[in-house]
């Protein structure tokens, strides 16, 4: 098939094009507007473009060392194409949520990053109906569709990781992948097509793909980027085999409720996600001592409650453990997620940020210290460290999975898994917060309850906890170790 990328004399014109825009770019970028805020590392162009390497894979370090130094104020982190404005001071992070999204966008932010109009298409670019279907059909239905929930993840498990007298090595997160695809499937679309194992492969490929065509159109000037997305994405081809699965199954819907009409009720939700679990599991095989308190809670909240999700809210430990590990380590999704994944592990959907809710300044702002933002420029908050921040925390260093369960009763509540703060910020906070995140805590629960009272876990090297991979902002759980399982010993 005939593509203008094969044609020389249209490549040397593109890389022209792309040079003299970027040339453009960078002496109209914020980079001279941004002189006043302090840059980690150097401001001048050609070490910040060292510091932005450096960054790719130590952002850690460097954002911790902003942290530190700018505590009270912003700072500026080099990357590869721009800079990033980091909101340290506790007051500016305040005025950071209050700002409108006229101020501080989260969806430019975004569309920017995943390139949604030519990668995901113009009707969620656009349209922000799943957002109400998540806060509504999803969220308010739980209960209801909490024994779908806890079928899948039982099947799945069992049908993945089948509970053996032996030891049994499995890497980690390409079979929670599975789980949690069939899981979210389960609800989304419902059976047999959430078992089937194309539709699952598609649903991870399809975000993967948007990541990669999202991170290739972000390298061209906009102009040139509604035709080069036939190019350099293969969505279409990937929508279309999803038709193939979802046609059948959406023309037996609208039968039913031509059928039924407003009695049919179980109208499903349409939607997609991705959740993490394997750090998680890893803290977990990696420190025996963790199983027996949770198993204990699991089995005297089922013993009383039975499986619903009414339990699940008793289930105060595994409740902590989850925000323990999200505050400790990150667990926090966000826009160059699949990005980084991409480039690490074809199959790992498993991510967390060291920045966390991600805006793009709509018009030029000033903050109360006089911290000035030009319009264009995307601004973040180190969630990694406001998690680690001795201010907010104590111990903060110090992994202690019964943190929150620990606290008075009143107290708890206000710190559940799903609850956001200016200090707690994996689900990020205000009025972008993750709706999702209560299906999310959900299924991630239940599968833990799932877990400990079925297995016996422990890491392949016992008691090592795998290192996390970093990517400019991001980190995941190792995406290759290895933990093994075996059915639950000790009753
Ligand atoms: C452990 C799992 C999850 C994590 C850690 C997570 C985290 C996040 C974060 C950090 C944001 C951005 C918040 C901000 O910038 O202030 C976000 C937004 C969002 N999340 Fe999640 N999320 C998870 C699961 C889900 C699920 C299961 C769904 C859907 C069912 C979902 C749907 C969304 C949507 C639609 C937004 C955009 C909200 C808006 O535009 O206002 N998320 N999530």
């Amino acid at each position: 098939m005939f593509s203008p990328w094969d044609s020389s004399p249209f490549l040397y014109g593109m890389i022209a094009l792309i040079v003299v825009h970027y040339g453009y770019k960078w002496l109209n970028s914020s980079r001279y507007k941004l002189q006043d805020i302090p840059a980690v590392g150097s401001s001048s162009y050609l070490l910040s473009f060292y510091y932005a390497l450096q960054n790719q894979s130590d952002s850690r370090r460097m954002l911790q060392a902003g942290y530190d130094k700018y505590r009270d104020s912003a700072f500026r982190i080099p990357l590869l194409l721009r800079w990033e404005v980091i909101i340290a001071g506790p007051k500016l992070v305040e005025e950071f949520w209050e700002m409108g999204d006229d101020e501080l966008s989260f969806k430019d932010a975004l569309s920017e990053q995943l390139q949604t109009l030519h990668t995901i298409g113009p009707d969620v670019h656009h349209n922000d109906y799943h957002i109400q279907i998540i806060r509504s059909q999803l969220t308010r239905n739980l209960s209801a569709l909490f024994p779908d929930i806890r079928d899948e993840i039982s099947t799945a498990f069992s049908e993945l990781i089948p509970p053996s007298q032996d030891w049994t090595t499995i890497v980690a997160l390409p079979t929670l992948i599975q789980i949690v695809c069939r899981t979210s499937n389960r609800i989304f679309i419902g059976l047999p097509t959430c078992r089937d194992s194309d539709y699952c492969a598609l649903n991870i490929q399809y975000t993967t793909d948007v990541a990669r065509g999202a991170g290739i159109l972000r390298l061209l000037p906009e102009v040139l980027r509604p035709l080069a997305k036939h190019f350099v994405t293969n969505l279409p081809s990937r929508l279309a085999q999803a038709v193939k699965h979802l046609e059948p199954v959406i023309k037996e819907r609208y039968r039913l409720l031509e059928k039924y009409g407003d009695k049919w009720n179980e109208k499903p939700c349409h939607s997609h996600q991705f959740i993490g679990f394997t750090a998680a599991l890893y803290r977990l095989a990696a420190h025996s001592e963790y199983m027996a308190p949770l198993r204990a809670e699991v089995e005297a909240v089922i013993k009383s409650d039975g499986w619903t999700k009414a339990a699940l809210q008793k289930m105060r430990k595994v409740d902590s453990f989850f925000r323990e590990c999200q505050r400790y380590q990150g667990f926090g999704a966000g826009n160059n997620s699949l990005e980084h994944l991409n480039r690490l592990s074809r199959k790992s959907f498993d991510r967390a940020f060291v920045v966390s809710s991600r805006r793009r300044a709509r018009k030029d702002l000033q903050f109360s210290d006089g911290t000035r933002i030009p319009k264009g420029t995307f601004v973040s908050i180190s969630s990694m460290s406001i998690h680690r921040d001795s201010e907010y925390y104590d111990n903060p260093d110090i992994f202690n999975p019964w943190r929150f369960s620990d606290l008075r009763e009143e107290e708890m509540l206000k710190h559940q898994m799903v609850a956001t703060s200016n200090a707690y910020l994996p689900f990020g906070h205000g009025r972008h917060a993750c709706p999702g995140r209560f299906f999310a805590a959900n299924e991630l629960k239940c599968m833990m309850a799932h877990l400990v009272l079925n297995y016996d876990v422990k890491m392949e090297q016992e008691g090592a906890m795998p290192e996390p991979m970093t990517f400019e902002f991001s980190i995941i759980p190792n995406p290759k170790a290895k933990v093994l399982f075996r059915k639950r010993r000790e009753f």
